[in-house]
C-alpha cells in the first residue's frame, strides 16, 4: 500500500518511488500540508506545525479564544477565501446571497486501488488514489481532493472536484486543481517562455514575497508560457539538490503560481486560469478540474526532468505508441509549401524510398481552395484540380514504395473564404453577432466554436470521412492561431465566461472521436510549431512538432528547454534544407541529423534536390537512428550536461535504463581560434560498469569516463557535432 492513514495522528502518507507526500488533519479540521520531498518515516508530524510570522491574523470563524488557530496560518492542501486566509485561494465561490465565503474542512476519505478517470479530460492512468473529502460546515458545498502515487516514479497526480450539494446555484469564481507549500523561501521559480519559432526557453526568478504567476489567456496552453512551474532549491543545480516541478495536464488558459508568504513559506497553487472565468454550478452539480502532475527529485533539475519523463511515458502517453518504433517521415512542407502537384509529391516520395524513411506526410494545401493561407480551411474535401487523380493517386504511389501515407489537418479552424464559413458564419468564434464587432484574424483565419456540439459534429464527420475513405496511417493535427472574442452564440450571458474551459472540453471530445476512434492511425500534434505542447495533447498524440524553427542551431536550445518537462520521444524534429528557411543559417547535414536524431525524427525538404552523397549520408543517419538512437529516445534516461541557452555548447547523453549503452551527442556552436581546451564528459553511466567507446576504442570504467572525460577533438568550423557511443563490456 503506497497510501496510509494513521487515525491516531490523522496523518496521511503517500509514498512514491523516491518520495513521500504527507499531510495531516489538524485540530481545526484543516488539511495541513506537512511534507513533499525525500522519503520520510511515518512519524507523528504534528511537531512541525505552524508557529511563524503572519500579519493581522484572523481566527477561524467563531473561535475567539486562540489567535494561533487561523486558516491563514496552516500550510495548506487547499486554500479558500473569506474566512481568515489571505493567501492566494485555490477556490472562491459565490452563493446566491452574494457571499463569497467557504471553509473546506475534513469530512472523511477513501483509498481507491485504481485511479478513476476524469470525465471529459485526459489524465494520468492507474495508481493508488486517495480521495480526501472536505466540506463546508454551513452550506452543502464540498471539495474532493484526489491524490495518486506511483511506485515507478517520484510523482503525484492531483486534482480537485468541487461539489455543489446545495439546492441552489453556486458560482465558481476560481477553481484550481491543487495547493501545497514548501518550507523556507530558498527557491528559484522556473518557467518555460517563448514565442513562435523560439519555444520553451528557461527562465529562473528568485522566489519573492508576493505572487509569481505563469499563465496563458489564449484558450490554449501557448508558446508564451508552458503550463509548468518549477521550484528549484537555491543550492540545487542540473545534477544535485531539491527540484520540484508541476505540469498542468491541460490545453486551455491556465495559471500556476508561487507565492512567497510572510512565514517564509512558498504557496504553490494553480489550475484553470480564473481570469475571464466564472462557472455556474447548478444544484447537485460537480466541477472537475484538470490534473496537475507534480514531481520531486533530489538529483537537481535533471532528476526532475527524468521524473516527468518517466511519469509521462508510463502513465500518460498512449502505451500503444509510446515505446514503439516511430514513423520516420518525409514531410513536404518546407520542400514545397503550398506549391505542389501530384507528380511533384510522387517524385519526393520516390526520392525518399530506400533511404530508411517509412512515412510520407502530405502537409497543408491538399483540400478545398487552398493555394495559400487565405482560404480553404474548414473544407475537408480533396482538391482534385490540384491533386490530379485525387489523394489516392499519391497514397497508392507511396504505398507501392513500401511507405505509409500521412496527412495534415487543421480541424479547429475556418477561413472566411471557405464553403464552411459561407454556409455557417456562426460556427466561427466571434463577438455576439448583434454587436456588429468584427472578428480578429490570425493567419487570415478564425477558430471554430468547439463549445458547440453541432460544430464538433461537423469536424468529426468531415475529418473521419477522409480518414475512413483513404488509406491514411498518420495524421499531423495543426492549430495555428489563438482564440480571441471568447464568446459563443449558444451560451447564455451568465455562462460566457465558461468559454475557455468549455473549448478545452470540446477539444478533448473531438480528440476522443477522431484520435481515439482511429486507433490504427498515428497522430502527431502541432500548433504553429510548438504552441500547444502540453500533457493533455500528449495523452492523445505521442509526439508533437516541437517548433517551426527547424534550424539545428536554434533547435538545440528549443529541445533543451522542452526536455525540462517533456520526454525526447514527445518531440518531433526534422532535418531540413540549408540555408535554413527560418534563420538563413547553414549547418552541415551531420549536425542537422544529430540534433533531430535526439527526438522522434524525419525530414522536411525537397528530397529530389539531394546529391548522391547526401542521399548516402541520409541512409546512414537513418540506420544509425534505428540501430542506436531510437530505443534511447523512446525509453532511455536523459542527462543534460551543456546548456546551449547559457553556453557555446550543447551536450546530452541518452542512457538505456539498464545503463548498458549510451550515446553522447556533443555540439559546438562557434569555433574559436586557440580556444581553451574543452573536456567532454558523458553523464548517467554506471560508475562501476566498464564501457567501450566505439569511436575511440577506449575501454574504461563509467566513473573514469564521467569524471575525466576527454579533450574535445572536433574538426570543422561552427555548428559542429560529435557523437560517442558507449557499450558495456562484460
Ligand atoms: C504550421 C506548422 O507548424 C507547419 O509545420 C506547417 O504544417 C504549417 N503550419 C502548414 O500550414
Amino acid at each position: 500500500m503506497a497510501i496510509k492513514f494513521y487515525p491516531e495522528t490523522k496523518t496521511f502518507f503517500l509514498d512514491g518511488k523516491n518520495m513521500t507526500y504527507a499531510f495531516r488533519i489538524n485540530d481545526a479540521d484543516f488539511a495541513e500540508h506537512c511534507h513533499f520531498g525525500s522519503p520520510i518515516g511515518h512519524d507523528d508530524l504534528s511537531f512541525c506545525k505552524m508557529a511563524g510570522a503572519t500579519s493581522m491574523a484572523a481566527s477561524v470563524p467563531g473561535d475567539n479564544g486562540s489567535p494561533m488557530k487561523s486558516y491563514g496560518y496552516y500550510p495548506p492542501e487547499i486554500t479558500f477565501y473569506g474566512t481568515g486566509d489571505f493567501r492566494e485561494p485555490t477556490v472562491q465561490i459565490e452563493t446566491p446571497d452574494g457571499a463569497r465565503l467557504c471553509q473546506l474542512l475534513y469530512a472523511g476519505y477513501d483509498i481507491l486501488a485504481e485511479k478513476p478517470a476524469i470525465k471529459g479530460m485526459p489524465s494520468m492512468r492507474g495508481g493508488e488514489t486517495l480521495v480526501l473529502h472536505l466540506k463546508d460546515p454551513y452550506i452543502d458545498f464540498g471539495a474532493d481532493l484526489y491524490y495518486t502515487v506511483y511506485d515507478d516514479c517520484s510523482a503525484i497526480a492531483r486534482r480537485i472536484v468541487y461539489i455543489n450539494g446545495t439546492n441552489d446555484t453556486v458560482v465558481l469564481h476560481r477553481a484550481y486543481s491543487f495547493a501545497f507549500s514548501l518550507h523556507n523561501r530558498d527557491y528559484k521559480v522556473m518557467s518555460l517562455y517563448g514565442q513562435w519559432a523560439g519555444e520553451r526557453s528557461i527562465q529562473e526568478t528568485p522566489a519573492q514575497y508576493g505572487v509569481i504567476s505563469v499563465d496563458s489567456k489564449l484558450t490554449s496552453s501557448s508558446a508564451i508560457l508552458n503550463p509548468f512551474i518549477g521550484l528549484i532549491a537555491n543550492d540545487a543545480c542540473e545534477t544535485h539538490g531539491d527540484a520540484y516541478g508541476v505540469n498542468l495536464i491541460y490545453s486551455s488558459s491556465f495559471v500556476l503560481k508561487a507565492q512567497g508568504l510572510s512565514d517564509d513559506r512558498i504557496l504553490v497553487t494553480g489550475g484553470i486560469n480564473d481570469f475571464d472565468f466564472r462557472w455556474t454550478l447548478e444544484a447537485g452539480e460537480e466541477f472537475e478540474t484538470p490534473e496537475a502532475l507534480m514531481v520531486y527529485s533530489n538529483e537537481g533539475v535533471g532528476g526532475m526532468s527524468r521524473q516527468f519523463h518517466d511519469a509521462m511515458r508510463e502513465h500518460l502517453i498512449n502505451q500503444k505508441y509510446v515505446k514503439a518504433c516511430r514513423p520516420l517521415v518525409i514531410n513536404n512542407w518546407e520542400g514545397t509549401y503550398f506549391n505542389f502537384t501530384t507528380d511533384k509529391l510522387k517524385e519526393i516520395a520516390s526520392a525518399s524510398a530506400g533511404l530508411g524513411i517509412d512515412t510520407f506526410v502530405l502537409d497543408d494545401g491538399w483540400f478545398g481552395k487552398r493555394d495559400d493561407d487565405w482560404s480553404g480551411l474548414g473544407d475537408w474535401v480533396v482538391n482534385e484540380k490540384k491533386l490530379v487523380g485525387g489523394l489516392d493517386a499519391v497514397i497508392e504511389h507511396v504505398n507501392s514504395l513500401g511507405m505509409k501515407f500521412g496527412l495534415w489537418f487543421e480541424p479547429e479552424m475556418v477561413n472566411e473564404d471557405s464553403d464552411l464559413f459561407r454556409a455557417h458564419p456562426d460556427y466561427a468564434i466571434g463577438a455576439p453577432m448583434s454587436s456588429g464587432r468584427p472578428r480578429c484574424y490570425g493567419r487570415h483565419q478564425y477558430v471554430l466554436d468547439l463549445t458547440r456540439k453541432d460544430v464538433r459534429d461537423y469536424i468529426v464527420e468531415s475529418v473521419n470521412k477522409i480518414l475512413h475513405n483513404h488509406h491514411i496511417e498518420y495524421v499531423k493535427w495543426d492549430y495555428n492561431r489563438a482564440v480571441t472574442e471568447s464568446c459563443s452564440e449558444q451560451l447564455p450571458p451568465h455562462r460566457q465566461m465558461e468559454f475557455a474551459h468549455r473549448y478545452a472540453l470540446g477539444l478533448y471530445d473531438i480528440f476522443d472521436r477522431i484520435v481515439l476512434a482511429n486507433p490504427d492511425v498515428f497522430f502527431e500534434g502541432c500548433s504553429s510549431g510548438g504552441a500547444r505542447f502540453d500533457g493533455a495533447v500528449l495523452a492523445y498524440f505521442p509526439q508533437i512538432w516541437t517548433s517551426d524553427c527547424s534550424d539545428a542551431e536554434r533547435r538545440t536550445e528549443i529541445q533543451y528547454g522542452t526536455s525540462i518537462v517533456y520526454p525526447q520521444s514527445a518531440m518531433s524534429a526534422h532535418v531540413s534544407a540549408v540555408p535554413n528557411h527560418q534563420t538563413g543559417r547553414v549547418t552541415c547535414i551531420e549536425t542537422r541529423a544529430a540534433i533531430a536524431g535526439l527526438c522522434a525524427t524525419g525530414y522536411e525538404l525537397d528530397m529530389t534536390s539531394l546529391t548522391d552523397e547526401e542521399r548516402e549520408k541520409i541512409k546512414a543517419f537513418n540506420e544509425e537512428y534505428r540501430n542506436n538512437m531510437e530505443e534511447l529516445v523512446l525509453t532511455g534516461d536523459l542527462y543534460r550536461s551543456e546548456n546551449p541557452q547559457k553556453s557555446n555548447f550543447f551536450a546530452e547523453t541518452l542512457v538505456s535504463k539498464d545503463k548498458s549503452h549510451a550515446v553522447l551527442t556533443f555540439y559546438r556552436r562557434i569555433r574559436y581560434a586557440n580556444s581553451p581546451l574543452k573536456h567532454i564528459r558523458p553523464a548517467g553511466l554506471d560508475p562501476n560498469k566498464t564501457y567501450k567507446v566505439k569511436e575511440t576504442g577506449l575501454v574504461a570504467k563509467g566513473s573514469t569516463l564521467m569524471s575525466l572525460g576527454y579533450p574535445l577533438i572536433l574538426p570543422g568550423s561552427d555548428f559542429a557535432t560529435i557523437k560517442y557511443h558507449y557499450d558495456e563490456v562484460k
